[in-house]
């Protein structure tokens, strides 16, 4: 396999995180080793089988739909022919994490980055930055959903919007992607599931997001989201719960700009925080991992 260009670390609200070029780049698929699909296969058999009965039914029939499976790492030509009839995205190669407003220009334009590159056999159970099983695994499937596959156009406009107001903008905005699209659970009529690729890529997240009573359970708030702080470097302390992808929609469809401003005044919330207010789902309970509510 070759090495991706990693340009140099920069301090971000992430962490220190590696920077890479930006250029779109070429899936260099002959070039991945036997070791690299056997990785992929290795961790899609584990994920799809702890997945059942877990992640949403969207993300299952969305991950089949595109023709994605364990025999080897796909190909990007082979699933955008798939997905761009399905919703009009694309995926693009990239040599990983973009800086932000590429990255929002992207999804603005419905073009979904991929890093290339997997990783090795050592880092099967953790690997502090997203590589080809993260991105394409996780985040690609659900871009199949027609409104899954706006939030996200929606979201990559809010976020170069977001760019021009400012970094404390950003910050709130930030927040949004990361307890959705990364770490979202939704709620289904037999129980919660998960549809954030930070989890169904993770397999300690999958068992723990539905199945520990230590995390909290919230139902989806748009400005207690974005008041709300995470964790980078353990297993979320929150999960908020949507109850369809059209909350998702409806909530992103208004300006942000005067909710930036009001929460400009008010403090952030500590990432374990439960308010008076939050609506709280208690531990799955049984098969159907049910959530019977308030609690
Ligand atoms: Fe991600």
């Amino acid at each position: 396999m070759n090495q991706p260009r990693r340009v140099e670390n920069l301090q971000t609200d992430k962490g220190r995180v590696p920077v890479y070029a930006t250029g779109i780049v070429e899936q260099p698929w002959a070039d991945y080793s036997a070791v690299d699909h056997d990785v992929w296969r290795q961790l899609y058999e584990r994920q799809r089988q702890l997945l059942v009965g877990r992640a949403s039914d969207e993300f299952l029939v969305a991950q089949d739909a595109m023709g994605m499976s364990p025999d080897r790492i796909p190909k990007f030509s082979e699933l955008n022919r798939v997905l761009r009839d399905a919703t009009g995205w694309e995926l693009i190669g990239v040599e990983g994490l973009l800086p932000e407003l590429d990255f929002f220009d992207h999804l603005a334009n419905r073009r979904f980055p991929v890093t290339w590159w997997i990783r090795r056999p050592d880092q099967v159970d953790y690997i502090e930055e997203p590589d080809l099983f993260h991105d394409l695994f996780g985040h690609v499937p659900l871009l199949m959903n027609p409104l899954f596959a706006d939030y996200m156009q929606a979201y990559g406009r809010g976020g170069v919007k977001a760019h021009g107001i400012g970094p404390e903008a950003l910050v709130n905005l930030t927040r949004l992607y990361w307890y959705t699209v990364e770490f979202g659970l939704i709620r289904q009529q037999d129980g919660l599931r998960i549809y954030g690729s930070g989890i169904v890529s993770s397999k300690g997240e999958s068992i723990h997001c539905l199945e520990s009573t230590a995390p909290n359970r919230i139902g989806f708030d748009l400005e207690r989201i974005m008041r709300t702080r995470y964790r980078i470097d353990s297993y979320q302390k929150t999960y908020f719960v949507i109850d369809s992808f059209e909350q998702l929609i409806d909530a992103t469809e208004p300006d942000f700009t005067p909710i930036y401003a009001r929460l400009a005044t008010q403090e952030s919330y500590p990432a374990g925080t439960v308010l008076e207010s939050d609506r709280v789902y208690s531990r799955g309970t049984g098969e159907g991992w049910a959530s019977d509510g308030d609690v």
